[in-house]
């Protein structure tokens, strides 16, 4: 990948942001020695999920054999779940991408619990979008939308998740996500920290049914 100018910019603003907010609230940086001793490795490397390590921590009390994931966007995230005896749906629309999860996960003693769906993006990510529709109503345990497309894809993903279910849709700081989640009528409950190869904060919205 091309690193741009306009990308530093990017990053050096969310730097600045995270820098203001943990000037507030010190607490927000209690993971920093979490992402330090991960010393630069990605999260496929890591086998982590790109998701704040405070989310990791939750998520590793309700994951566990027999849990039914769907995520958009593939990573470490399917590799976590993979090895917490998950059975694991990742939609994803980037080839190589798709290839090297492939790569990783195939041959495995998880590869028989986990589906690939490779979606294109050449038709405005419409299938990818829909990719969950294949699946019974409220057939997850957990949605991660951490893909392309995300308000779309949270709106897709509401009828799949199951009553107890969680729906994760990260780096909700992004204010384009705000309307969909919004019109979800879902409880919101957001979680920012440090996450895995993230050098700034990140932010999780974790959406349930209202009771
Ligand atoms: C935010 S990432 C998804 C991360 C994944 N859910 C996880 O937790 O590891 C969104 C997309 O970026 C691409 N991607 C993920 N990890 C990548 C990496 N290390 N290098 C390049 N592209 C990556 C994939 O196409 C993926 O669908």
């Amino acid at each position: 990948m091309r690193i741009t100018p306009e990308m530093l910019a990017r990053q050096a603003r969310y730097a600045g942001r995270s820098a203001r907010r943990i000037a507030g609230e010190p607490a927000l940086a209690r993971d920093l020695p979490r992402l330090l001793a991960t010393r630069g490795r990605g999260t496929m490397a890591l086998r982590l999920p790109w998701l704040p390590f405070r989310l990791i921590d939750e998520l590793g009390t309700v994951v566990g054999p027999g849990t039914r994931v769907f995520e958009y966007g593939g990573g470490g995230s399917t590799l976590w779940f993979l090895d917490r005896g998950a059975t694991v749906v990742t939609c994803e629309h980037h080839p190589g991408w798709a290839d090297e999860l492939a790569r990783v996960v195939g041959g495995s003693w998880a590869a028989d619990r986990w589906t690939l769906l490779r979606r294109s993006d050449a038709d405005a990510y419409a299938a990818y979008v829909a990719a969950i529709d294949a699946y019974p109503d409220l057939h997850f345990d957990v949605v991660v939308v951490d893909g392309r497309e995300r308000a779309r894809c949270a709106t897709a993903a509401l009828p799949k998740v199951a009553p107890d279910g969680l729906l994760l849709v990260d780096d909700v700081d992004r204010e384009r996500y705000r309307a969909a989640l919004d019109a979800t009528g879902w409880t919101r409950r957001d979680i920012v920290g440090f996450a895995p190869a993230k050098p700034t904060l990140a932010y999780t919205a974790v959406l349930t049914r209202p009771a």
